[in-house]
């Protein structure tokens, strides 16, 4: 191979990788040719307590419309996670956690030590009063209580909701409300970058506009101060001085669900996103140990937080599935320097790390030294996920950080998915920066275009999947009909992804980006149509509609254009004042970069905004602007382009 932009298989990686490219050749085809067959043996990899005798049974069909795994089959997840390894491996290391201040010391627990917090944890739930089937909010900082509290819902039958740690209390209110969570667990406060997160005064103020709310868990992480409400609120470490170590895990359907996780949409509040039990710890399991050719003892890092779903499935249930050591840190990747990742790395001696291309521009903005004064020789594989990685960042990451000797794998996937779908297997795939690569074992990926037509060879067009996989989300928690509305009536009969996406002639696909109303900040998916709910909350402003704009750090920003009402001025302190609000609304990562007073928006004469006009502007490429003259007032364009915020 000549071709410079392609970085081929290491001769090492094809000869000792678990998979190389004829098995993966191999298992691919034969996982779509006989799927029955294929995930009936992969299944195996689970402890059943019933094993299942049927695999998937799903139709994408309106009239059909049903998506089961394993249906037949009984686990606990829980148990998988942890109690089947403590013969072979409890006192080896599962959790090793990474203090956000480096001064301090790590934490580690053997999966011994596991298997008595985290039963001690099910039985504090238990106490509590939570039940199978109960939904349990998760609130939480970076601390191992986080993966505790994760383990210990899944032991016991509960549902899961993982809230992240940055959003609002409103933001956290609205997701307890809509799964009628009757516990949260929380701590005093989080820390990040030094920083203190009010985590349990956010509970605070969510709990009155939660009917459903009984009690709050409370873990005590910084000791800092907070009000207890008697009745309501108890402190973890008075209930777990009251419970036994020992709680036995509760049988589970294959189906019945595991967690509910919200993500954005581009219409309408965020969506529980709903896993089930059987199907999801498969796809986290298989796809952690043969992505990141994952081998027993070595120091394996996901640098996501739990409250994503990149942490469920790789901090928590597929590394721990696999009997891995998985690190767990409670900080941010630049402080206290932008050396921080690789000390990590070094002081604990990182084989695989994955992390986001946000985290590495960011990095990469601070110069190579931050790197070069760093060992980094534990590395062996390097991860990507969240967002297309630019070239010059996937090279920075390949020569720089791995200097030129770790593969890396560049993995799409989607809360709705569970787990990988396109990625390189590091043995198998040639890489080229930029690209995801390959499909993984049963995922058949199709690009169609805008009226469905499948398109063949080298194309670019919408990305669809046309079959199910186990790790397939299953509802919309509470909205069924939005389920299917959402991903499998805009091309019938398959699922769509809401991406667009290229095929180049070597079958390799590159994700180019969501093709729907959902802008990817820093990795995380932000609705347009939630920031605008947000701003036109505020009482001075009428109408607002929200667009991506390109940020060399975060990927893309939070473009705002604010129509105000009559009498009001625009100025810079409201500037400050509305982006300030919706960050209090909603979070920090909602935080619009750039906000554009606009006495007009260019709506259509049905009253429909052209966001296609509007996201030319954010992007500053006002010569194509296109086909104004369906506007109901076209003027409005001019004055758009004249005063936009650079
Ligand atoms: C969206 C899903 C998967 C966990 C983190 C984000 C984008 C994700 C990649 C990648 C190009 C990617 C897609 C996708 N995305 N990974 N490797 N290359 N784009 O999960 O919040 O559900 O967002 O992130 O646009 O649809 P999410």
């Amino acid at each position: 191979m000549t071709d410079a932009s392609i970085y081929p298989v290491p001769a090492e990686w094809k000869t000792k990788a678990k998979v190389d490219a004829a098995r993966y050749a191999q298992l691919h085809g034969r996982s779509l040719a006989d799927p029955g067959g294929f995930w009936l043996e992969q299944a195996r990899r689970l402890d059943w307590i019933k094993r299942p005798e049927i695999a998937g049974d799903w139709s994408f069909d309106e009239k059909d419309f049903h998506i089961n795994w394993f249906a037949d089959g009984k686990l606990n997840v829980a148990a998988n996670c942890i109690d089947r390894h403590l013969a072979t491996r409890g006192d080896q290391t599962a959790i090793i956690w990474e203090p956000d201040d480096p001064a301090e010391q790590p934490r580690r627990y053997t999966y011994a030590q596991l298997h008595k917090e985290v039963c001690r944890f099910a039985n504090v739930l238990k106490a509590a009063g939570a039940k199978k089937g109960d939904r349990v909010t998760i609130y939480m900082p970076m601390i191992p209580e986080a993966a505790f509290a994760l383990l210990a819902c899944a032991r016991i039958g509960a549902i899961h909701s993982v809230v992240f740690g940055g959003f609002s209390p409103d933001a956290l209110a609205g997701r307890i409300q809509d799964c009628d969570s009757t516990i949260v667990v929380t701590a005093d406060e989080g820390r990040r970058g030094g920083k203190k997160v009010p985590l349990k005064a956010n509970v605070d103020q969510a709990a009155p506009l939660c009917p459903s709310l009984e009690k709050v868990v409370v873990v005590r992480a910084t000791g800092g101060g907070v009000d207890m409400e008697p009745g309501r609120d108890a402190w973890y470490h008075d209930l777990a001085g009251m419970v036994a170590d020992e709680c036995p895990p509760e049988p589970m359907g294959a189906e019945d669900p595991l967690f509910i996780l919200y993500t954005s949409g581009s219409t309408g509040k965020p969506k529980g996103v709903l896993h089930t039990s059987g199907g999801y710890l498969l796809w986290a399991s298989l796809t952690h140990e043969i992505v990141f050719d994952y081998r027993p003892g070595q120091i394996y890092w996901c640098a996501a937080d739990i409250g994503w779903v990149t942490g469920h499935s790789y901090i928590v249930y597929g590394p721990l599935a696999n009997g891995a050591t998985t690190l767990m840190y409670e900080g941010v990747p630049n402080w206290p320097s932008a050396s921080r990742i690789w000390e990590v790395v070094d002081r604990h001696q990182v084989e695989i790390l994955y992390t986001a291309p946000t985290a590495l521009r960011a990095l990469m903005k601070e110069g190579d030294d931050f790197v070069a004064k760093t060992s980094r020789k534990s590395l062996k594989l390097l991860g990507t996920v969240g967002e297309p990685i630019n070239p010059e960042a996937w090279r920075w990451y390949h020569e720089v950080v791995g200097e030129g000797r770790c593969p890396i794998v560049d993995t799409w996937w989607q809360t709705e998915t569970g787990g990988a779908m396109i990625t390189p297997l590091p043995g198998a795939v040639d890489l080229k920066p930029g690209s995801a690569t390959k499909p993984f074992f049963g995922i058949e990926p199709q690009l169609v275009d805008g009226e469905g037509h499948l398109l063949s060879g080298a194309t670019e067009g919408n990305l669809v999947i046309a079959r199910s996989w186990p790790g397939q989300m299953r509802t919309v928690w509470g909205d069924h009909a939005r389920f299917f509305q959402t991903y499998f009536s805009t091309y019938p009969g398959k699922y769509f992804t809401g991406d667009g996406c290229r095929r180049d002639e070597d079958g390799y696909y590159w994700i180019t980006g969501r093709v729907d109303d959902v802008i990817n900040v820093s990795g995380h998916r932000m609705g347009t149509a939630e920031v605008e709910s947000a701003l036109v909350l505020h009482g001075k402003v009428a109408e607002a509609a929200v667009v991506g704009m390109p940020h060399d750090i975060k990927g893309q920003g939070i473009y705002a254009y604010v129509t105000l009402n009559a009498n009001c001025e625009a100025s810079e302190d409201l500037r400050s004042e509305l982006k300030q609000w919706v960050r209090t609304e909603i979070g920090p990562i909602a935080t619009p970069d750039a906000i554009q007073f606009a006495p007009g928006l260019p709506k259509t004469r049905s009253g429909k905004i052209m966001r296609r006009i509007l996201r030319k502007i954010a992007e500053g490429d006002v010569s194509s602007l296109g086909d104004t003259s369906t506007l109901a007032d076209p003027s409005v364009v001019d004055d758009l382009v004249a005063n936009r915020v650079a």
